[in-house]
């Protein structure tokens, strides 16, 4: 088949590929434990689910406008708000079918051809997979363990070039569980005030995964407001587990919010109907669950880097946030993406290379804790026996 040119620069996201390899072989029989998807096995509460439900059998069962229901957009707008000490206007608010299409459309609005990108590495894939696609170039700073995780503001600022239009921050991280700290989040608005010219996208899907200390956003700092050049990324997937539903959103300068509207019309319309009003009840409901639901992964934290630094060669930071364990194997005398194949194939743990995430992934391994404590247990017990065996050669 002969297809457009730029599909050869498409990316993925390979943990949808690893949860389709570990689905092929429990369907031949093989019991596999699932480290490797990042979505909350918990259950969508069940006030937002009867708020779903209602929602249908009250007959919003249609088209809604494509930036999505006033509604919710005032609601996201109040929580974004107070959550980072800024002023949003709900005409800054576009709801999506889940974070995801934000970056897609955001990049897609902004980035041409030889504008270089900011982003750190290892990173959530799509980030590079979408610049790429645009004909943009990626720049990666790197996260290193040493710091960890978070960046080295020197080296941040030296690689913004004259070409630089965009940065992308990510914190809460994916795939490290690294934050950045109040210090940092001051220094790169210092960095970034420097330039006006350049665009932020700051994923901010993790935010309420956040173990010590409070939340930072970019978006709080003077003069890196989203009414400005910020673009805040948010949504339901992570902090209220609706990872099915798709319901995310981005926060923008109102003429870019109307671009993203317009990318939205010409490719899905709007966000489901049901999906936003449960959304409106995530945000207006009780947030017990949420703070139970931290509660249960930090205790998995605990049991999973503990399990972690007492395998041989293999060392584990403390993750400050999200889900993921982001162990350094290369003690092991493993790479990472044979480390991946061999726990998947012979030990039954499905978890992703380091590498899936970049370049400076290697040496890594990402483990999403986001299973029960028995069932990491039962993971770790299987990591240990593959790894006491030794290297074959
Ligand atoms: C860093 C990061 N950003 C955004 C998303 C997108 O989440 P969703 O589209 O489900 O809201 C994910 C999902 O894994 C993520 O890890």
């Amino acid at each position: 088949m002969k297809l457009a040119e730029r599909m050869e620069r498409l990316g993925t996201e390979t943990a949808f590929s690893v949860l389709a390899k570990a689905k092929a072989l429990e369907a031949t029989g093989r019991e596999i434990i699932h480290l490797e998807i990042g979505e909350p096995d918990f259950d969508t509460p069940s006030h937002i689910v009867e708020a779903g439900c209602r929602a249908l059998r009250e007959g919003h069962t249609h088209y809604t406008p494509t930036a999505g229901i006033p509604e919710l957009r005032a609601a996201i707008a109040a929580e974004v708000a107070r959550s980072r000490e800024i002023a949003v206007d709900p005409a800054q608010v576009v709801v999506t079918p889940g974070g995801k299409p934000i970056m897609f459309f955001v990049i897609l609005a902004l980035i041409e051809s030889g504008d270089e990108v900011l982003m750190p590495n290892p990173a959530f894939p799509i980030y590079e997979s979408v610049v790429d696609f645009v004909g943009g170039t990626p720049v990666f700073v790197p996260l290193r363990q040493e710091n960890e995780f978070r960046f080295d503001l020197d080296e941040f600022a030296a690689s913004l070039s004259e070409r630089t239009r965009m940065v992308i921050l990510n914190s809460p991280a994916n795939p490290t569980g690294g934050v950045l700290t109040p210090g940092d989040i001051a220094g790169l608005a210092e960095i970034l005030r420097e330039r006006p010219d350049v665009f932020v996208l700051s994923d901010e899907i993790y935010c309420r995964l956040l173990y010590d200390g409070s939340f930072a956003s970019i978006a709080s700092e003077p003069g890196m407001g989203p009414d400005g050049r910020t673009i805040i990324l948010d949504g339901f997937s992570k902090t209220y587990a609706m990872t099915g539903w798709r319901l995310g959103y981005g926060v923008m300068p109102v003429a870019l919010a109307e671009q993203v509207t317009k990318l939205q019309v010409n490719s899905n319309s709007c966000t489901s109907a049901a999906t936003q009003y449960a959304g409106l009840e995530a945000l207006a409901g009780p947030q017990d669950s949420v703070d139970l639901m931290l509660s249960e992964f930090r205790a998995r934290r605990d049991l999973i880097v503990a399990g972690l630094n007492d395998l041989p060669g293999v060392e584990c930071l403390t993750p400050q946030g999200a889900f993921y364990a982001f162990p350094r194997i290369s003690g092991t005398g493993y790479r990472a993406g044979d480390l991946a194949d061999l726990l998947l194939e012979e030990a039954g743990v499905a978890c992703l290379a380091g590498t899936a995430f970049g370049r400076y992934g290697e040496g890594h391994m990402r483990f999403s804790y986001a299973n029960s404590r028995e069932n990491i247990g039962r993971a770790l017990a299987r990591i240990d026996e593959l790894l006491s065996r030794g290297k074959a050669s």
